[in-house]
């Protein structure tokens, strides 16, 4: 938990990437038995982006790393730590981080390492990022958020393929100065007793991937979306009301909720809970689908650039994922 007023980090630039494909709920209705209106009704998507053939995370993060430090105005050669979240990295060994380092041009004296909370992930990578600035471990930190799921999605398996989507955002973190814009607090919570809620059962070393793992499409997500859904619902209404109430802050101050993109019941459901209305939600999942660790800094990156959010802005940020691992991040823009 990190408390206090006095931020000790800054969001000094945002960037995104997602690629060119797109998959269209119609398209959907050719692959496995649902439509679109089931799509659009149940969970507010109507399409995801999906990474070309060859395309993978560390060439979406460089992508979205880069628009991130342009935006800060700081070059790759200044960083120095690299955190990368992802459920779905390049492959199981080395950390994608590693990648990411290489394709835009980070020192080796910068150490880059990866972090697995899925779609809690970006706000679990802020709050590692925060105190490695607050102790003076690092200046300049790169965190992204990235994943391309279609890769361990089970495409025909209608109960979870429409639901994710590939995509990356990044956040360039610097030192805070004296004007009270940053990082305000992170709180990160855990519950592994949900782990067989959401979770890719074979390809680690608790099951190795074999012939027959793959046969069984254990390599793929597996869900139980209602189990997922109602604890969701319950943990981030927690976790932002912990968030507002560390901070000694009211729902009238919060200019904009930017939360987990998983499905705009959920969300309409947190807004509920919570009392802010959902007409200051930044809300994209329409377009972009899940895509977990990725979802929080895509959206940042979008309303930043489009001017709904303006610096200044307080922020209320809440993410849910397979763990379950949840968080929440009060953020002065
Ligand atoms: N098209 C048509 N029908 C479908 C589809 C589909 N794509 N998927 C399920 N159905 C059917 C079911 O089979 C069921 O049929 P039945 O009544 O005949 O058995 C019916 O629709 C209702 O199914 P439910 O599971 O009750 O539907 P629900 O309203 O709960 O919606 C959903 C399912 C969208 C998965 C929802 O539970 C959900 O969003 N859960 C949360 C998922 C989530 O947030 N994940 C986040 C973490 S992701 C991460 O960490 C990587």
């Amino acid at each position: 938990m990190r408390l206090g007023s006095k931020p000790r980090s800054r969001i000094a630039g945002t960037g995104h990437y997602a690629p060119a494909r797109i998959l269209g709920n119609h398209d959907l209705e050719r692959m496995v038995d649902t439509s679109d209106e089931w799509i659009v009704e149940r969970t507010g998507i109507r399409q995801r982006h999906l990474a070309a053939e060859g395309e993978c995370s560390s060439d979406m993060a460089a992508q979205a790393a880069k628009s991130a430090l342009e935006a800060a105005g700081i070059a790759a050669t200044d960083l120095d730590l690299i955190i990368v979240a992802t459920i779905t990295g390049d492959m199981p060994l080395p950390a994608t981080a590693v990648f990411v380092q290489q394709k835009i041009g980070a020192r080796s004296d910068c150490p880059a390492f990866d972090i697995a909370a899925a779609c809690a992930g970006f706000i679990y990578g802020l709050s590692i990022a925060d105190r490695f600035l607050a102790t003076g471990g690092a200046r300049n930190v790169l965190v992204v958020g990235v994943e391309l799921l279609s890769r361990v999605v089970n495409w025909k398996d209608r109960t979870t393929c429409v639901l994710f989507g590939d995509g990356a955002g990044a956040a360039v973190l610097t030192p805070a100065g004296d004007d009270g814009r940053g990082l305000l607090s992170t709180h990160l919570y855990a519950d592994g007793s949900q782990a067989a809620a959401l979770h890719i059962p074979a390809g680690g070393s608790a099951r190795p991937a074999s012939h027959a793992t793959v046969d069984r499409g254990q390599h793929l997500v597996h869900m139980a979306g209602q189990d997922v859904f109602k604890y969701a619902v319950r943990a981030l209404s927690a976790a932002s009301i912990t968030a507002l109430e560390a901070n000694e802050l009211s729902r009238d101050e919060v200019r904009w909720v930017v939360p987990h993109q998983a499905n705009l019941r959920i969300i309409e459901a947190v807004s509920k809970r919570v009392g802010i209305g959902l007409d200051r939600f930044v809300l994209n999942i329409e377009r972009y689908g899940n895509t977990s660790s990725a979802s929080i800094p895509i959206a940042l990156d979008e309303a930043a650039r489009a001017g709904t959010i303006k610096p200044g802005d307080l922020l209320l940020m809440c993410a849910l994922g397979a763990g379950f691992a949840w968080g929440s991040a009060l953020v002065r823009f």
